[in-house]
């Protein structure tokens, strides 16, 4: 996580560094800082650093010397050490400030020699040993890439580095392993960031460093380098600087989230669109099994797809945590396809699981809804979704988009199996094209979730239940829950609640059942007694004639869906509705639910 933005142009730098800034805040916002370097000034470098977000660092940065052409920026997801002014970057020493993106793993280790060596810090962060190590490098008498590439020598674990020299006003330094950097030209002069969107408004053409590579920007130019020497830039590296699609602006919603959530049905449009026409691999029409590899809700969107590729195209299917996915050695059984899914595509875990995939050999395929990330990258195939830009920490549309898509895959698939037949296949993609105005309409009703959402006044601790594909969607609604209101939720199979978790239930917790008409509806409604038999506060969320399901219960009312994909549609439906139900919730707690405590929208530190 953590934002970088730098820049070296003819104009003051520190506006732009604060607006690069500001488009880099999902990365991390618990504090931010900025070093720029100028000659004239009454002292070659100006540090500002400042708890919270870029608006505290623009106070903080008000009558300070701002004439400075060259700069380097962070904001800031802790990692080591807690959020304050001393751990925010840049980390300054011997005029060397450096802005770091990953971890240092061996921080502790590096620490230790050079204390041993003289050198004392003043931060509790990994980062700080970098600027020492560079120095050291420096006072062998090599020059900045040298010194650098000698500290990357040093440094394991995973980092995306910016660096500037208080005795050169001319020039920047970055350089990468593991963590995403990119660089990009203008007329005016040379950017760098950790997110290549943040380049577009500024740049003609950006290019993403690879591991080890060593960028050196000046005002006329970038040039790359290896600890071994010059590389010639291969023209075709550069891309044109693209902004993400979707503007970044809430318009008349309260919260980026509750305008994320209202143009779902748009965003569903869009990426069924967009995934008709995609070229599907042989690896997938062929595949035996396929496993899915994510993380929070991806890992969830996998979950509810794959019940869906097994009903509907016959294939079976696992869903992996990338971060426990990673650490095998060795991945059984024959090769299989892997698909990767990831909003970002550049969640480290994932990202990690892409490569050990690719390792040992299996086909891989990336579901991202950031087309130019490392995984759109690397992957051997790529699929999109149409999400557009996803301020909001919470991933919302971005994980209808990622349903829109494999909805639409797998009826493809099924077709090139043989499993359905395309009369089928059509009626099926005519319920998933009929399915954004049904999304429409829950939204609208939110007015009556937002009252059931009193039912959370004073809990502590919640519980979603759901069966089949539902399950994995009581799961996302639970996480939607704790991660924006702070309140405590579990998803759990409907039928496990009396294995362990009834023994939770009192007077003060709700439980959401997603129980819609259908086989289940009957065994639902036993669930929902055995709750309200211990005084729990039921809320059944539901496209069944509620009333007569379950009387005496509070109802979510879906829109009823009868038609051959309704499996498909129920679970996207009842994903909104909860949705909803975790923003009210949130809002009436008084969090900001845009940006909950201790989270960033892209995680890319293991
Ligand atoms: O960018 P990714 O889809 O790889 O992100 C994975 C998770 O970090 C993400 O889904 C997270 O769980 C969301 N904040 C949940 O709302």
């Amino acid at each position: 996580m953590c934002g970088i933005f730098g820049v070296i142009n003819g104009e003051p730098a520190a506006p732009k560094l604060l607006e690069g800034l500001r488009s880099l805040e999902y990365r991390g916002y618990d504090s931010a800082g900025i070093a720029m370097v100028d000659p004239r000034g009454s002292a070659p470098m100006t540090v500002v650093k400042a708890i919270g977000g870029v608006d505290r660092l623009a106070d903080a940065l008000r009558g300070r010397p701002a004439d400075a052409v060259l700069g380097i920026a962070h904001t800031r997801w802790a990692t080591h050490g807690q959020p304050s002014v001393d751990n925010a970057h840049p980390h300054v020493h011997a005029g060397i400030a450096v802005v770091h993106n990953g971890i240092i793993e061996n921080h502790a280790a590096l620490r230790a020699s050079l204390g041993a060596a003289g050198h004392s810090f003043a931060t509790d962060t990994d980062t700080e040993v970098i600027p020492h190590l560079i120095a050291v490098h420096r006072a062998e008498g090599r020059d900045a890439v040298g010194a650098i590439a000698g500290a990357m020598q040093e440094l394991s674990g995973s980092y995306a580095i910016a660096v500037v020299f208080d005795d050169d006003p001319d020039a920047l330094v970055a350089a990468r392993k593991g963590s995403p950097l990119v660089v990009g030209c203008a007329r005016d002069g040379a950017y760098l960031s950790s997110d290549a969107a943040a380049l577009a408004p500024y740049c003609d053409k950006v290019l993403a460093l690879d591991d080890g590579e060593i960028a050196v920007l000046r005002r006329d130019g970038v040039e790359l380098r290896r600890p071994e020497g010059k590389i010639r830039i291969d023209e075709s590296r550069w891309a044109p600087a693209r902004a993400s699609t979707g503007a970044a602006t809430r318009g008349a919603f309260a919260h980026f989230m509750l305008k994320e959530i209202d143009e779902q049905p748009d965003r569903f449009a869009d990426t069924i669109t967009a995934n008709l026409k995609a070229e599907i691999p042989n690896a997938l029409v062929e595949a035996r099994r396929i496993t899915f590899v994510a993380c929070g809700s991806s890992a969830y969107a996998a979950s509810v797809a794959s019940a869906w590729l097994e009903d509907v195209a016959g294939i079976p299917c696992k869903v992996e945590i990338a971060s426990e996915f990673r650490m095998r050695r060795r991945i059984p059984g024959e090769a299989h396809p892997v698909v990767l899914i990831s909003q970002s595509g550049e969640t480290a875990d994932t990202l990690a699981a892409l490569r050990l995939a690719k390792e040992q050999g299996l086909p891989t395929v990336a579901l991202v809804n950031v087309a130019a990330s490392q995984m759109a990258r690397e992957a051997d195939t790529v699929f999109e979704t149409r999400a557009g830009k996803e301020v909001s920490v919470a991933a919302t549309k971005s994980f209808t988009a990622q349903l829109a898509a494999l909805a639409v895959l797998c009826l493809r698939i099924a077709v090139l199996r043989g499993s359905i037949d395309e009369t089928q296949a059509r009626l099926m993609l005519a319920d998933l094209r009929a399915l954004p105005q049904h999304i429409a309409t829950v939204v609208a009703g939110a007015g009556k979730i937002a009252q059931a959402a009193e039912r959370f006044e004073g809990a502590r601790s919640a519980l979603y239940l759901g069966r089949g594909s539902s399950a994995a969607v009581a799961c996302e609604g639970a996480l939607k829950l704790k991660e924006i209101s702070y309140v405590h939720a579990e998803g759990y199979a409907a039928g496990e609640l009396k294995h362990g978790p009834l023994a939770l239930v009192d007077t003060a917790m709700p439980v959401v059942v997603l129980g819609a008409s259908g086989p289940v509806l009957e065994k639902t409604a036993s669930a929902i007694a055995e709750v309200r038999a211990r005084g729990g506060r039921v809320l059944h969320v539901t496209d069944a004639d509620g009333a007569a399901a379950t009387p005496d219960v509070p109802h979510v009312v879906l829109p009823r869906m009868t038609g051959p994909a309704a499996a498909i549609a129920v679970p996207v439906l009842e994903c909104v509705a909860l949705q909803i139900l975790a923003y009210h919730v949130a809002v009436a707690r008084g969090i900001n639910v845009d940006r909950p405590r201790n989270l960033a929208k892209s995680v890319t530190v293991e």
